[in-house]
């Protein structure tokens, strides 16, 4: 069938033809807006949940109901190699100027940019690395002690009240959190800490894999009472179903049921999954309705293309003890793994893999979902692994 009319949207971010399955976190993110928005505690949100379930396109869409709800936003995505503070000075630079820009000369506006230099001085990093001008002095001593855990909750206090002084409420959404080191974790989280204490209108939205409640737990016990942890995970079979059907109706094309069942036993519901195997479905078929058999010829490049792309990207990145440690992993099944049972696979004891463990979860590879327990953080690499990576290239 015509590709261009192809409505499934595979891709990193890529905003599905529906989003099916989420109203629940939506509501939630709009009754935490209203109350944030009006000065009323609330926990703020981070999303988690594996790869490709679909928690960029939430963000998006969290940061689209705050815009209608009057809010100024800022969205950014951390980054393994790149630092939190001139991540963020840029775009609360920015924010600033907005602020700035609505109604004459706000004092606490002008406060929260004096503050903002204060910061980025404090960093110690060149103007050039955040692209910003220059022309108000800094508030010595506010926010420039190089210490993030002090600075950045002031950073954060000045801002919110700008943002109350101008009664335009400001969310600040940060993709992928788990690659915050634990000391700017814990910085954004005493930040947080004190903004919800002071009940200013600030709220942040966040997103990251099932590694961030420990990772925010360990930086700081008082975490779980902060936030709110909504966890993100594969659709279940109708809306699955849903997620198929709907946009191929809406050009004139009908899904077998039996079609279905074999795309939904193939992802588990998994989102991504469901755009590439809806796409390349899609461009297989004759016409309508699409059949189980177009779904088999279909599956053969779906998954070579997953294994080349989705898959593979993540596991060429690690070093040879840990791709064997993963494949290891891999012969156990669908996990969650005991860390004690990929040991003896390894021939090695259970301390002495901790390094290779570590490693492995700082890349976001792999999570504990339990004390002992590991799991991959992309669905079904398991069957990727026993697929696509023979053993024996490994050892
Ligand atoms: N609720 C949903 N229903 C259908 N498809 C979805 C849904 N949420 C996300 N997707 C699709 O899943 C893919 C991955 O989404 P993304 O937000 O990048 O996931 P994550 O950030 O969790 O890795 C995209 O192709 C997107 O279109
Ligand atoms: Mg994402």
């Amino acid at each position: 069938m015509d590709d261009i009319q192809n409505p499934f949207s595979p891709g990193a971010g890529a905003p599905p033809p529906e989003l099916v399955g989420r109203d629940p976190v939506l509501d939630e993110a709009r009754a935490l807006l209203g109350r944030v928005k009006r000065k009323k505690s609330a926990q703020s949100m981070l999303l988690t949940g594996l790869r490709g379930v679909g928690k960029t396109v939430l963000l998006n869409e969290m940061e689209r109901l705050a815009i209608k709800d009057g809010y100024k936003t800022i969205f950014i995505e951390a980054h393994e190699s790149k630092p939190l503070g001139p991540l963020l000075a840029p775009h609360l630079w920015k924010l600033l100027f907005d602020l700035d820009r609505m109604a004459g000369i706000g004092n606490k506006v002008k406060r929260g940019l004096a503050v903002l230099q204060s910061f980025i001085s404090g960093l110690r990093i060149t103007v050039n690395e955040v692209t910003i001008g220059l022309d108000i002095d800094p508030e010595r001593g506010s926010a420039d002690s190089g210490d993030l855990e002090i600075d950045l909750p002031n950073l954060f206090v000045a801002i919110a009240e700008a943002a109350e002084d101008r009664k335009s409420p400001v969310a600040i959404l940060i993709d992928e959190i788990q690659y915050l080191s634990q000391k700017e974790l814990g910085a954004l989280i005493m930040a947080m800490h004190k903004i919800q204490q002071r009940q200013l209108p600030l709220v942040l939205l966040g997103a990251g894999l099932p590694t961030l409640p420990a990772l925010a737990g360990d930086s700081k016990s008082y975490s779980e009472r902060l936030f709110s942890f909504p966890d993100i995970g594969a659709l279940s079979e109708s809306d699955a179903f849903r997620a198929l059907k709907d946009p191929a109706q809406e050009e004139g094309v009908v899904f077998d049921l039996d079609a279905l069942e074999e795309i939904f036993r193939l992802t588990k519901g998994y989102p991504y999954f469901l755009q590439e195997w809806g796409y390349q479905t899609w461009n297989h078929a004759k016409g309508s309705p699409i059949n189980l058999q177009t779904v088999r010829n279909a599956t053969d490049l779906v998954v070579k293309r997953l294994d080349k792309n989705f898959f593979r990207v993540r596991f060429d990145r690690l070093i040879p003890s840990e791709k064997t440690f993963l494949r290891q992993m891999a012969k156990l099944g669908s996990g969650p793994y005991k860390s004690g049972d990929i040991a003896d696979l390894l021939k090695r004891s259970t301390s002495s893999t901790a390094p290779v463990r570590a490693k492995l979860m700082k890349k976001g590879m792999i999570y504990s979902p339990a004390h002992g327990e590991l799991a991959f953080t992309v669905p079904l690499f398991d069957e990727f692994l026993a697929r696509a990576i023979p053993e024996e290239n490994l050892l």
